[in-house]
């Protein structure tokens, strides 16, 4: 039984939408998706120009600040990121302190908690100067904090920043140099990074960047916020996807069952058995993203001279899949995390990597949302109503 009056407390009219499948939480210039169509354009730049013309950093500063950089401005953003890099000695420390087998978005998150006590005296969501510092710390940091994740559960030293690379060769010397030979950055694969980066950028109001906004809306600081969204990426359902999909696909292999098999169990529901990286909330055609990601993958593999069964064993769920009534019906298609873990898998990266590497994408947007709800004056406090439906008033009668 529902309390009738409880409906109508504030608003007049309540509505009750799990999922929050039909509700807007916000006005936003930022990302625009066509989920019927397939169509995604961030500021109104189709997601396919930017991916194959642009930069991590254009996409963040168009993200952040609304326009496309000039060249200077665009010069003097990378500048100010590569100075920023160098984390706090006391808090490379807090790395050794967790268990070797840490799962990197735990310790993620955590740091990025942690950066904001370095920061007390500028977390003020409310002063512009304040607000671009932690911006820049943000993103020049998450990659150096990533990267010691990596190598804390290799057992590897920390290796400092070489602020003469470029963001991405920067990131991937800091996952893969080590102390006693000069890393050698291989073009084709910093490329294919920078591509993947730009692809996770935003995607307006899903579940990490909701929840980086209601954080936000309580005036929480930037880190805070950001420490809240990759906790909520961190979720399979979510940005957790693209690790188990590489598991999904080597349990396949491993167990000899066969493609076929596999899906039957899917459609049947069986506890637990989903075709990870199918499907979407917002895309009921095929996630434009994935059709990139799924060309970088030939690229990669091919400039890197190897092939992997867990990529052919993709594509024959692909094509099994999206010739299936079920997934037809349900409009279910690959989403960006299908083909992302073989890509990264081929790069060196260990799978409880892939969803940091989304994390690392996701930043910008994350940034650029907590930054456009604190500049509108319509922001209120991010408070959901509920319909009650527990006990009515009772007494103890002691
Ligand atoms: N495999 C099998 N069936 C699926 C899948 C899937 N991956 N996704 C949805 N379905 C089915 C559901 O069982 C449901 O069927 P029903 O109507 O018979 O009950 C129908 O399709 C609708 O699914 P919902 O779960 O209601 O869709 P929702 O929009 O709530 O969920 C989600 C979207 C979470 C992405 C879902 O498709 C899913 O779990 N996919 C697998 C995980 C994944 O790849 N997540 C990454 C998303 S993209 C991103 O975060 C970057």
């Amino acid at each position: 039984s529902i309390d009738m009056s409880s409906l109508t407390k504030q608003t007049g009219l309540t509505s009750l939408d799990p999922g929050f499948v039909n509700t807007a939480s916000t006005r936003s210039a930022i990302t625009y998706i066509d989920g019927e169509n397939g169509i995604l354009r961030y500021r109104g730049y189709p997601i396919e120009e930017l991916a194959k013309q642009s930069t991590y950093l254009e996409v963040a500063w168009l993200l952040i600040y609304g326009e496309l950089p000039s060249e200077s401005e665009l010069l003097e953003f990378d500048e100010k990121i590569r100075r920023h890099t160098l984390l706090h000695e006391d808090l490379k420390r807090f790395f050794t302190a967790l268990p070797h087998n840490a799962h990197p978005m735990s310790v993620l998150s955590s740091a990025v908690s942690a950066l904001s006590t370095y920061y007390e005296d500028s977390l003020s969501p409310h002063d512009p100067e304040q607000v671009e510092i932690s911006t820049i710390r943000l993103l020049a940091k998450l990659p150096v904090i990533a990267a010691y994740a990596h190598k804390k559960a290799l057992g590897q030293a920390f290796l400092y920043p070489d602020n003469s690379l470029s963001f991405v060769d920067n990131f991937l010397r800091l996952n893969f140099g080590n102390m006693a030979e000069p890393y050698e950055v291989n073009p084709v694969l910093s490329k294919a990074l920078d591509r993947l980066l730009i692809l996770h950028e935003d995607h307006e109001q899903n579940a990490s960047t909701s929840t980086v906004r209601l954080v936000g809306s309580t005036e929480a600081n930037i880190f805070s916020s950001i420490s809240a969204g990759i906790n909520a990426l961190y979720g399979p359902l979510h940005g957790g996807a693209n690790e188990a999909v590489l598991k999904m696909l080597a349990q396949i292999r491993d167990s000899g069952e066969g493609v076929g098999k596999f899906v039957e169990r899917v459609k049947k529901k069986e506890e637990g058995v989903r075709l990870m990286g199918f499907g979407h909330r917002v895309y009921k055609s095929y996630d434009p993203r994935a059709k990139l990601v799924k060309e970088s993958a030939d690229e990669v593999l091919d400039a890197l001279g190897v092939s992997d069964e867990l990529l052919d064993l993709a594509r024959e769920l692909e094509q099994i899949a999206l010739a299936d009534d079920y997934f037809i019906e349900r409009k279910l298609y690959p989403n960006v995390d299908f083909y992302t873990g073989v890509i990264y898998k081929a790069m060196g990266f260990p799978p409880r990597m892939f969803t940091v590497l989304f994390a690392i994408g996701r930043l910008p947007g994350w940034i650029a949302h907590w930054r456009e709800m604190n500049s509108d004056p319509a922001t209120k406090i991010g408070r959901p109503q509920q319909l009650y439906v527990g006990p009515p008033e009772r007494h103890l009668n002691r």
